[in-house]
């Protein structure tokens, strides 16, 4: 029994199987037990001889199983690492990040220089009044000026709205209701849509950011240095601006912007058509009537507005010639603006 079991006990290959063999060795039913039981056949004086003969025995048992137990512990643990080891040098898989959309990059540029400067950032429905997007704006229904801005509408009174104006329409009686709060520095960024055919530089849902300061002694000087700074952090410090005269129903006088070609620096190239300037927004004084129509004095206080295109602040930081690209979505185009890859 005792060669037997001890090579068993050696020769044992799995934990489970060891407990197997304890219960059968040093529990109450196996070949020991037997042996112990024959123990009454002996005579009285060799009893105790017997009894710790066998009692070796069991406890060289115990002592092997515990041996073997250690052993295997061991053995089973250094298979588990082997098989759960991870080799840190292989290429991982890259998970698939997303990125903004190039023209989120530049509404949030946009923001973040403004939010710099103080100013809120505000937003509305696309769905409009005519009542914000026209009426309140300078733009009374039957005036010729609404043919300028080729409108969706949704019935007489809703329409998609044409310009973020609408939003700065309401921002201004936002504040009037709160006593003619002053001064109001706010930017209205968001889509907007026209009635225009679909083409290179034309898209019938595009993103606008209009801004919009009221305040006491505001001028057309504080203009140009907001929209010089624009200019400069958008496209870079060497950049001048210049306005001409220009119309819109709710700024007067109104002006258009250009910014300095960036190719030639303003001597004038194919890019620019020669002229040494690119066209970027429009803006202007807020129009008196604007101001009253809300409730302000414009005796009290005056301001400026204006709104530049995304697509087209877009198009031109980064040599885009199709704004349908912006649209069609295309994820070659979209993953050439990952800022992770
Ligand atoms: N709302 C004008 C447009 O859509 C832009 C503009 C905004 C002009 C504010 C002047 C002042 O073209």
């Amino acid at each position: 029994i005792k060669e037997e079991g001890l090579a068993k006990i050696a020769a044992c290959e799995s934990l489970h199987d060891l407990q197997e063999l304890r219960v059968l060795y040093l529990g109450k039913k196996g070949p020991i037990q037997e042996v112990m039981k024959s123990m009454k056949d002996l005579p009285k004086e060799e009893r105790p001889a017997f009894g710790q003969q066998v009692n070796e025995v069991k406890t060289m048992f115990a002592d092997a199983i515990e041996e073997r137990k250690q052993v295997l512990e061991i053995k089973e643990m250094e298979e588990k690492i082997e098989k759960e080891k991870i080799d840190i040098t292989l290429d991982g898989q890259k998970p698939n990040l997303g990125n903004l959309h190039p023209l989120m990059l530049i509404q949030q540029e946009i923001e973040d220089l403004f939010i710099g400067l103080g100013y809120t950032v505000a937003e509305g429905p696309e769905v409009e009044e005519d009542f914000y997007n026209f009426e309140r704006a300078n733009i009374p229904k039957d005036h010729p000026a609404r043919d300028m801005q080729d409108t969706f509408y949704i019935n007489e009174e809703e329409l998609l709205r044409t310009h973020t104006t609408a939003v700065q329409m309401r921002q201004l009686e936002y504040y009037a209701k709160q006593n003619c709060h002053l001064p109001i520095k706010v930017i209205c960024p968001g889509k907007v849509y026209r009635r225009d055919d679909d083409d290179a530089t034309h898209s019938h849902q595009f993103m606008q950011c209009e801004g919009l300061v009221v305040a006491e002694g505001i001028t057309l000087s504080d203009l140009k240095g907001t929209l010089e700074f624009l200019a400069q952090k958008m496209f870079g410090e060497s950049r001048t601006i210049r306005f001409r005269p220009s119309y819109f129903q709710f700024t007067e006088p109104s002006v258009e912007v250009d910014v300095s070609c960036h190719v030639c620096g303003g001597k004038g190239c194919p890019v620019c058509k020669g002229t040494g300037w690119i066209e970027i927004l429009g803006a202007g004084m807020v129009h008196p009537n604007v101001l009253r129509m809300a409730g302000y004095d414009p005796e009290k206080c005056s301001g400026f507005a204006f709104g530049v295109g995304i697509e087209r602040v877009a198009m031109l930081k980064y040599g885009i010639t199709d704004i349908r690209n912006f649209y069609t979505n295309d994820l070659r185009f979209l993953k050439t603006f990952n800022r992770f890859e």
